[in-house]
């Protein structure tokens, strides 16, 4: 069976940070959907003129468009032993349908790998990170107070659907990068 990871957190926990080295060490591909998103917005595709309001507004974008991102990524990826998904699923909906997605394959989400910090960080890595990576989303403190209300809102349910199912772990997320990256490799291991 592949496996399917699932990295969660609120905005700015550091899922991209830490999904770079999770999935160099056990063989998965990395899908952000917030990186293709942003890839279509720089192409200037149709997707990426319509996604480009609500991303800049810190409102997620309709559950069937990453969806369909998802399961492309998952039809034409070979040569790796699993996915690691990172900002994907994001609202009840996109679970769920993740689930009949993978079980149309025979196949399931392996784990939650959640990382927790408090909303105050999420606003100080954030505006760290807005002179670095130039996105439009971290310019300025009002849209990323939108983010964490969108989290909170309609992400943070994800966390008792997957407690349910038994799939949710949870690492505290503040510590530095390489901390962090250790809590996760250990969870990793122990699955
Ligand atoms: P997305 O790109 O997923 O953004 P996000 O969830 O807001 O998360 P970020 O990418 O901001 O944070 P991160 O957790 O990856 O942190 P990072 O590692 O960069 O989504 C963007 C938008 O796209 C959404 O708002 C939505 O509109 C849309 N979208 C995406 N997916 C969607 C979906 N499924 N459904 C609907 N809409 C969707 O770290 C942050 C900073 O902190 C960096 O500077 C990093 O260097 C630093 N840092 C990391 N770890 C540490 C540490 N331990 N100590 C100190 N600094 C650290
Ligand atoms: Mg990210």
């Amino acid at each position: 069976m592949m496996k399917y990871y699932i990295l969660f957190g609120p905005p700015g926990a550091g899922k991209g940070t830490q999904a770079k080295a999770i999935a160099q060490k056990y063989n998965l591909k990395h899908i952000s959907t917030g990186e293709l998103l942003r890839g279509e917005i720089a192409r200037g595709t149709e997707l990426g003129l319509k996604a480009k309001q609500l991303i800049e507004k810190g409102s997620l974008v309709p559950d069937e468009v990453v969806e369909g991102m998802i399961e492309s990524a998952f039809n034409t990826t070979t040569g790796v032993e699993g996915f690691l998904l990172d900002g994907f699923p994001r609202t009840i909906a996109q679970a769920q349908a993740l689930d009949r997605i993978l079980s149309a394959r025979a196949e399931a989400v392996t784990s939650v790998l959640s990382i927790m910090i408090p909303d105050e960080m999420v606003i100080s890595r954030i505006s760290g990170r807005a002179a670095v990576e130039g996105r439009a989303d971290d310019a300025d403190e009002s849209i990323i107070r939108n983010r964490i209300a969108t989290y909170h809102s309609q992400t943070e349910p994800e966390i008792a659907y997957y407690r349910e199912a038994g799939k949710y772990r949870e690492v505290d997320g503040v510590g530095t990068i390489e901390e962090v990256r250790d809590r996760l490799f250990d969870l990793i291991d122990e699955l």
